[in-house]
């Protein structure tokens, strides 16, 4: 048996991006003692890659704002099957959240009276995104982060948890590895939280780095709790697509909400092609009206570019499939245009948009204020993950937790850019309190010692016929097979055909992962560390393979070529999955709860 080093918390928290911070600070603050285990540095997490802004219904920039409208807006991106309560909550809290940071020291850029700027962003009915230029993830992780630290929070950087520890049916810890050296981690807690992100790794072309390999919802379903609407994944319309080395990297939807246009080939507006039923009183259907919007018109209807991401994304998809897309296989996003309209376009912009300015003039040698750039769409988010309650964000595993982009329920089919940083302050405190709350009322727990010992022999099992020339199939060549079957057939535009032979897919991919084996030692040993992360990877590609199939209708980010349209029925109900006693997994239709009348009287107003 490998040698380990055991730690002992009331609140253990997974996972170190917006969520994980916000959550550990709220525990900390409860008088709880509370640990953070994150897989890279401190810092780096795909937060930083939510940069036009965070939606708060400050209505700072336009007075008709408030939480009912941001409620209503965010049920209707998500083609209503969002959890309602969540979408409340969400839209309720949102403010205090920004106005926390701010006390912890977030700077934010101003309006001309000295109060916070907010920006328009896609689906957002006014201008609503607390923002700093083009970092304003960035800017949210600098602040949680210094005061995580400030706060005395323990992190353990570099630490990927592999398991999760049960007593009785609560979970009550994790097995862990530290990446540098090799060696294991037993964690034991009260309550365990997890804040791992999303499932981007997934996929060949995302704006996720190499963490986001969907490991807290692999640990949770492990664990035996439920994952729901695991179909939805988003596809960010905006990403890179030249040089290749670059390809898929965000490029923000700020872009858009500061009067970036999309062009085809030959230059056309084509998102006036193309407006959905639900958006058309809203949208503007020529370019002076929607660049009357832009400039802060409030009479005037936003620029067709600022619709849904599910919907841009689709256009895009549409314009280069017929063969009007740009030279590298995407479109063009132009800024520069701007300059026609107003004197010190270029300052603005820099002014604006520093990052994308700097991104892609290192990256593409391109300069965006006299030049267009190449995008095109690049797997973003995941609206699907661990089943959790609206108020407490516990998962359906008790004393397991779960809050931001790997828990499911605020989005729905879609999410709205800009909800996933408000996401993270509401539910990450929600989730925060609620796990202190939880380690305070029940005692402690019993770690099961042989389950910790059989999950180290697991992993250290990859090294077994270590130093004999064949050891068969790569790690990084099962990866790249998943991700490749899974960007082409479960992608933007799927069909039942493509699925089916997607999860045959996976089930071969599953044979060789079993499989796999790695040479080398311990220390830094990354093909171990992508082997160990391949079963996350294939359980959270199944999950969507699956539920794609079973929704047979085509609603916000899930679209079906088969089933273009949407079905009534099917919008009342969420896709829940479990592992069964068998070991498989088990998809069951849940219906959504009835809206109660106050929340179905305020999207009806809005309608
Ligand atoms: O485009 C963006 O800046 C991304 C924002 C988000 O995903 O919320």
């Amino acid at each position: 048996m490998a040698q380990y080093e055991t730690y002992q918390y009331d609140v253990l928290v997974i996972g170190a991006g917006g969520a994980g911070l916000r959550a550990a600070i709220e525990a900390s603050a409860a008088g709880v003692a509370t640990g953070i285990v994150c897989k890279s540095l401190l810092g780096k997490a795909h937060t930083v890659m939510a940069e036009g802004g965070i939606a708060a219904a400050l209505s700072n920039v336009d007075e008709r704002d408030n939480w009912k409208v941001h409620f209503a807006d965010t049920m209707r991106g998500g083609q209503y099957l969002n959890n309602w309560r969540m979408a409340e909550l969400h839209a309720r809290e949102a403010p205090q959240g920004v106005r926390d940071l701010e006390a912890w020291g977030a700077l934010f850029d101003r309006t001309r009276d000295g109060r916070i700027l907010q920006r328009n962003f896609g689906g957002h009915k006014y201008p609503r995104l607390a923002h700093v230029g083009d970092r304003t993830g960035l800017e949210m992780i600098r602040t949680l982060q210094d005061h995580g630290v400030h706060r005395g929070i323990d992190v353990h950087m570099e630490c990927t948890v592999i398991t999760l520890l049960k007593d009785g049916d609560r979970v009550a810890g994790a097995v862990a590895y530290d990446r540098e050296r090799g060696r294991f981690r037993i964690f034991q807690a009260r309550a365990v939280l997890l804040a791992t992100g999303g499932i981007g790794r997934a996929y060949e072309i995302t704006s996720n780095s190499w963490e986001y390999t969907g490991d807290g919802l692999a640990l949770a379903y492990e664990a035996g709790a439920e994952l729901m609407d695991m179909e939805f994944v988003q596809f960010h319309p905006t990403g890179m697509v030249w040089p290749p080395g670059v390809r898929g990297i965000l490029v923000t939807e700020g872009v858009r909400g500061e009067g970036g246009v999309l062009l085809n080939k030959e230059g056309r507006r084509f998102m006036f092609d193309d407006i959905p039923e639900l958006y058309r009183n809203q949208t503007a259907d020529n370019e002076e009206e929607g660049w009357r919007y832009t400039q802060g018109d409030k009479q005037a209807r936003r620029p067709p570019e600022l619709l849904t991401r599910d919907h841009v994304a689709r256009c895009i998809v549409r314009e280069i499939k017929e063969g009007r897309g740009s030279p590298h296989g995407g479109v063009f996003l132009d800024i520069s245009w701007i300059r026609k309209r107003l004197p010190h376009a270029a300052e603005h912009i820099k002014k604006k948009l520093p990052s994308m300015y700097h991104q892609f003039k290192a990256l593409a040698d391109i300069e965006i204020t006299r030049e267009p750039m190449e995008v095109g769409p690049t797997t973003h988010y995941m609206m699907g993950g661990i089943h959790v309650d609206a108020d407490s964000q516990m998962s359906t595993a008790p004393g397991l937790f779960a809050a931001g982009e790997c828990a499911a329920g605020l989005h729905g089919a879609n999410r709205l850019g800009g909800n996933s940083l408000s996401d993270l302050l509401v539910f990450g405190k929600r989730a925060g309190t609620h796990a202190a709350s939880f380690a305070q009322e029940h005692g402690p727990t019993r770690i099961d010692l042989e389950a910790a010992e059989a999950s180290v022999r697991r992993a250290l099992r990859l090294f077994e016929g270590n130093g004999q020339p064949a050891l068969g199939d790569g790690p990084y060549r099962i990866q790249q097979d998943l991700q490749e079957t899974m960007q082409r057939l479960v992608g933007i535009v799927r069909t039942e055909h493509e699925m089916l032979s997607a999860l045959e897919a996976i089930e071969q991919l599953k044979v060789r992962a079993q499989a796999v084996r790695v040479s080398g030692n311990r220390e830094y040993n990354s093909g171990w560390h992508t082997a160990l992360d391949l079963p996350n990877l294939l359980i959270v590609a199944e999950a969507i393979t699956r539920s794609g199939l079973e929704r047979r209708e085509s609603r916000g980010a899930h679209f079906r070529e088969d089933y273009p349209s949407q079905d009534l029925a099917q919008g009342k109900l969420n896709l829940v999955l479990r592992k069964g006693p068998d070991g498989q997994m088990r998809i069951e239709r849940r219906p959504i709860p009835q809206l109660p009348q106050p929340l179905q009287q305020i999207i009806d107003e809005m309608k």
